[in-house]
């Protein structure tokens, strides 16, 4: 999480500067203390005004502003917990490749301890040549973090490989490198989002699910340094960074993805919701209004965690959700047990700021044995991280 830890933005000129701007407040958002250093040429791009107002704190542009001390390089490298180069230019790259310190900015680079995240962004050629991926491989080779640019259409007019990713994935990327990694070499699969039960080629039962619970405990494991696997129904959004993603539709597709997936898993959490009924036949062809339909007939889904809990392996962890209107902590309880799981979350869908389609959540943790947490409001995120050290402290 990025809640009061403290980053210092580095911003080279390039066109892409202007996202800057949307990463600072995104990490400001989070909790962090952000510092921004620009180099004079960013400077030509945004002005330091802004990214003053944004941050809340002075933006330092040369080594020897009117403004700050002389050994301002100095505090602010050993502040920062984590120096982010977002846009990086190729001539940024180039010069902290080669230990060149010409600037505020790469005479930072040399003066922290602090991880460092380098995120390029420039033309497709300059991209590709050899100096920039060279410069690029010895970073790599020294322990910097380096963010692929995407590919699209550039700034310049050019297609190809050179974009600056998206403020938020690089605002996940700076929280990734922050977390703590309690979950290294673990293999974590995690269900997420609702599954689709078809009625016919067209028509389907649902439910309100929108996957942000599993989604953000696939990116909190992720960030714990475990191999992640997140088995996801149909949902809008994007799987975490560096988790892999097996999309399914039915219950039944997801049953058969879990079967095969959480076999060399440590961990298996099964936050989706998965419908527990479906029409009893598939329509081959889309049914047609004139003919009605007196009666739709359901039969039930297969239990998906109840199966994993039959086959559990002796050294594995099975986590579920229980989503409850009523009676939470009891029927929550005679799920864990029933399930054979050795932790359940419950919450109250019920409740407002919790359940489906809300970033936040209002959940209980139940472990097979020990004290139950009675948990506050938090994000979805907030609670995963919460989730995840529950399992840490009684698990491993
Ligand atoms: N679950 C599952 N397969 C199903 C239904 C639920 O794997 N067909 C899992 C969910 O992912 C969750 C847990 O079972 O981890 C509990 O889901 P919940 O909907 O709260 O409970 P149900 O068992 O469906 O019982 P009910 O709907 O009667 O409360």
């Amino acid at each position: 999480m990025l809640k009061d830890r403290q980053i210092l933005l580095g911003v080279s000129g390039g066109i892409a500067a202007y996202k800057a701007c949307e990463l600072v407040r995104l990490l400001i958002k989070a909790g962090a203390q952000v510092e921004v250093v620009m180099t004079e040429n960013a400077a030509r791009f945004v002005p330091p005004l802004t990214f003053e107002t944004l941050s809340g704190h002075p933006v330092h542009t040369g080594m020897f502003d009117k403004h700050s001390n002389p050994l301002v390089h100095i505090e602010l490298a050993d502040r920062a917990e984590l120096l982010v180069i977002a846009p990086a230019t190729a001539n940024i790259i180039g010069k902290i490749a080669n230990g060149v310190a010409d600037d505020l900015l790469t005479t930072l680079y040399l003066a922290t301890k602090a991880k460092v995240l380098v995120c390029p962004a420039m033309n497709v050629n300059m991209y590709e040549h050899a100096a920039v991926r060279e410069n690029l491989a010895r970073l790599k080779a020294r322990g910097v973090e380096v963010l692929e640019p995407e590919s699209g259409e550039l700034a310049c007019g050019w297609e190809g490989k050179g974009r600056l990713p998206d403020p938020d994935l690089i605002a996940e990327a700076c929280e990734y490198l922050l977390a703590p990694k309690n979950f290294t070499g673990k293999k974590i699969m995690v269900t997420a989002g609702p599954t689709r039960e078809a009625l016919d080629p067209v028509r389907f039962i649902s439910n309100r699910s929108s996957g942000k619970m599993g989604y953000a405990l696939a990116r909190a494991a992720r960030a714990n340094g475990a191999e992640v696997m997140l088995i996801s129904g149909p949902s809008a959004l994007r799987p975490p960074l560096g988790v892999k993603r097996v999309s399914v539709e039915s219950a039944e597709d997801m049953r058969k993805a879990c079967e095969k997936y959480s076999r060399d898993a440590d961990i298996v959490i099964m936050a989706a919701a998965v419908s527990d009924f479906r029409p009893r036949a598939e329509a081959k062809s889309k049914i047609k209004k004139e003919k009605g339909m007196a009666q739709l007939e359901l039969e039930k889904t297969p239990d998906v965690i109840a199966e994993m809990g039959k086959q559990k392996r002796k050294d594995q962890i099975l986590v579920g959700f229980a989503a409850e209107t009523e009676e939470l902590v009891k029927n929550a309880q005679k799920k864990l047990k029933e399930k054979n799981l050795d932790m359940i979350v419950a919450n109250d869908v019920s409740k407002k700021g919790a359940g489906f389609d809300v970033d936040t959540n209002i959940a209980t943790i139940l472990p097979k044995r020990g004290r139950i947490e009675y948990l506050p409001k938090l994000t979805k995120l907030e609670l995963s991280y919460r989730i995840m050290d529950s399992i840490k402290k009684k698990f491993f």
